[in-house]
């Protein structure tokens, strides 16, 4: 070959190869639909799929249409105008679909709800079909993952519909583009562009997801700004609402309480006051102009210095129903947030939600849902299930995960969360009996409730990878299986999105899930083993800080929590304590009392115990806790050794980033260790055990670190 070819040559394939690099920088998600690897598979799908016929003409279905032929072209390899196998595919709203086909879909479609899908074999033809078109986008997507998971797809008969109403990300973005507790970058919102400027990844987000069943988004944060009410910012609201309605996807709102005062020269936001509910109600209109599908507000009222109702003397029925009763006639919906405590109440804080809330059950109009946060302090590694959880047969009530890792290292640590979604799901009330679970809460069965609710505080920012951490894409795509059905299982959704975003090799899904499951119990006891909780660092809540003591208020400080002294470690909220365990069920509150059986994972979160107190394993407090930590520290390095054997693979980006991250996050692990036992070393004046590595500083060293420019920070508290 002549040289100047052999370097063209050569170049082209430089060029080749990065551009595959490229092609995994992590952008594509799960829905890079890359060429089925297995041969005899990629032929067999090649010789059953035919055409595919679409019916109607909506924008959604011209998604639906664009994905389909995007999927198949590139699982198959083929252009999808090519196929001609043994099945056609057939894709429509039953009311589109030609009467000879539609006539026999007519039963499944009777147990389907409106966002539900039906994927049937029928003679020469697949068929998806729904009675929406958003239904048949959803169906569209659950087909092309069968192919990405390498399911057969002859003899076909799904139904699936949506168990959960609302199922919706919270996005803690700023209008200046910062993200509260954000650690993938900024917001995706470019307010300053908007309306003119349409990034595509506007429309990538909303597809990401349709493809899992998100339907519902809020774009700002709750500690919230009023000019996102403003004429020039309802236009740009309106353009990504806009972009995102074919995707079904609906654009909700944080509303300040003091709205009226801040943007509409009122002299008051007193909720009963006629000026404000009038105020409310022509703020509604005028949304609606801009957004005929807007789907409602979010509101943080009276919670860590939002205004709220109390403000005037008035409480959260009051608050909520005023906005609700001017959202009504729009179909819109109030999600009331139950994240209160107050620093005038001297309660414990995790009674502080239910005190408030409870004693209004039934008063809340019909299209306000409370949003209650999964346990009762704030999104710890692990918390007890809210109590409020069934406690309200007669309101609307929703849950609230926090995607974003707060608490968990941020987008640095791999945790695998779906694993504690599900936790919190399984985990029973007894509100009506043995079997009540929180899943059943929430889907709104227990009590038959009129609208339900999942929502999670989002993980996504401007980051190429959109969550900063490659494996942090699992915590989204797994949010979005569990709210679209709570019963799901965990590893089975990992091991999905595993074959979807990396790869099918059986030993690579086996490897690669069941170190995604471990990572979850990995964070807990390198950070807050047996029911610890909020023992870290002040404003970034990143590292370890169980000696801070010195904030404004009592219940942000770490101390507060721990209550570690000579005598122990631990919170007493049985009744000889706090009494918090009251709130719970009878069944759940004696379990929870008695040291027998109140759970380990719990102890320290529901009782103050001696430094001597004989574990189930028989060590010491003492022992087991440090143990814990070393199990924690342990935990990830066989993260990182599962990670190391893998190499060949993943490609070389994902692989050496996923890698660096691991490093780190065992750097961190083993610094939560230390500075923790340290310091409680302090009261149990104990040795540590036997297996536990001995500090690599002192106290004092871990106490002086500083990070003032951490991701995501609010530097109050
Ligand atoms: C936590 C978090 C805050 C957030 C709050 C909330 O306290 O640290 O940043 O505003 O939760 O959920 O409202």
């Amino acid at each position: 070959m002549p040289r100047c070819l052999k370097w063209l040559f050569s170049f082209s394939l430089i060029l080749l190869f990065q551009s595959a690099t490229y092609a995994t920088d992590g952008y594509k998600l799960w829905l890079d639909y890359k060429t089925i690897s297995d041969s005899a598979l990629l032929k067999e799908y090649q010789s059953l799929l035919g055409g595919i016929q679409f019916y109607g003409n909506s924008e959604t279905i011209e998604k639906a249409s664009r994905e389909i032929q995007q999927g198949i072209s590139g699982l198959l390899g083929m252009d999808s105008e090519k196929l001609n196998g043994k099945y056609r595919l057939v894709i429509g709203s039953y009311s589109n679909l030609p009467k000879d086909i539609a006539h026999q879909f007519s039963k499944e479609l009777e147990y389907l709800n409106k966002e539900g899908y039906v994927i049937k074999s029928i003679s020469n033809s697949i068929v998806i079909t729904a009675k929406t078109d958003i239904g048949v986008l959803y169906g569209t997507f659950n087909f092309l993952k069968r192919l990405q998971t390498q399911q057969s797809i002859e003899n076909l008969n799904i139904t699936d519909s949506p168990k959960i109403d609302i199922r919706i990300l919270n996005h803690w973005d700023n209008l200046d583009r910062t993200v509260e507790r954000g650690y993938a970058g900024f917001s995706l919102w470019n307010w300053h562009q908007l309306p003119e400027y349409k990034d595509p990844r506007y429309e990538d987000y909303a597809r990401a997801n349709a493809s899992i069943g998100i339907n519902g988004t809020v774009l700002t944060n709750v500690n919230s700004n009023a000019l996102v009410l403003t004429p020039q910012y309802l236009e740009k609201v309106k353009a990504l609402a806009d972009i995102f309605r074919p995707y079904g996807l609906k654009v909700y709102l944080t509303a300040r309480f003091s709205a009226p005062m801040e943007i509409g020269g009122l002299k008051t936001a007193d909720p009963l006051h006629a000026e404000v509910k009038n105020w409310w109600k022509n703020k509604v209109e005028e949304i609606y102009t801009y957004i005929p599908d807007f789907g409602g507000f979010l509101v943080k009222a009276n919670s860590e210095g939002q205004p709220g109702p109390q403000n005037y003397g008035r409480n959260h029925v009051d608050g909520a129903n005023m906005m609700a009763e001017a959202l009504a006639p729009f179909n819109g919906v109030v999600m009331w947030r139950a994240f209160v405590y107050s620093e005038h109440d001297t309660t414990d804080r995790a009674k502080q939600a239910y005190n408030e809330f409870v004693p209004h059950d039934g008063q809340f109009k019909d299209n306000v849902i409370i949003q209650v946060k999964n346990g009762p302090i704030d999104f710890q590694p692990r918390e007890p299930f809210h109590p409020m959880f069934g406690a309200m047969a007669n309101t609307n009530l929703m849950i609230e995960f926090q995607i974003t890792q707060e608490y968990m290292g941020g987008a640095t640590h791999l945790v695998y969360q779906p694993k504690l979604f599900e936790e919190v799901f399984e985990a029973d009330t007894y509100r009506k009996g043995k079997g009540s679970t929180v899943a059943k809460v929430i889907d709104g069965s227990l009590h038959n409730k009129k609208i339900t609710g999942v929502a999670g505080v989002s993980n996504i920012g401007t980051d190429r990878n959109w969550t900063g951490h490659h494996f942090l894409q699992a915590n989204w795509y797994g949010f979005g299986r569990l709210a679209w059905d709570p019963y799901l299982n965990s590893e089975d959704i990992a091991k999905e999105w595993v074959k979807m975003t990396f790869s099918n090799k059986e030993p690579f899904v086996e490897k690669v899930s069941a170190m995604m499951i471990e990572s979850r119990e990995a964070v807990v006891n390198y950070m807050t083993p047996l029911g610890l909780h909020h023992i870290m660092a002040t404003g970034h809540h990143y590292g370890p800080g169980p000696w801070v003591s010195d904030l404004s208020r009592p219940e942000w400080n770490p101390v507060y929590y721990h209550k570690a002294d000579n005598s122990g470690v631990g919170f007493d909220r049985t009744p000889s304590g706090s009494n918090a365990t009251a709130q719970y069920a009878p069944e759940v509150a004696a379990m929870f009392n008695n040291l027998e059986t109140c759970p380990e994972e719990d102890l320290l979160w529901f009782h103050h115990v001696p430094w001597n107190y004989k574990l189930k394993n028989g060590h010491t407090l003492w022992d087991g806790l440090a143990l814990k930590y070393q199990e924690g520290v342990n935990e990830v390095a066989q993260m990182q050794a599962t990670w190391n054997q893998l190499e060949n693979d993943v490609d070389a980006q994902r692989f050496n980033e996923v890698k660096m991250l691991l490093n780190i996050q065992y750097k961190e692990a083993k610094w939560w260790q230390d500075a923790c036992l340290l310091y409680f070393q302090q009261f149990s004046k104990m040795e540590l055990p036997k297996g536990v590595e001995a500090p690599a500083h002192t106290l004092q060293y871990y106490q002086n670190l500083q990070f003032p420019y951490a991701p995501g920070i609010r530097p109050q508290w």
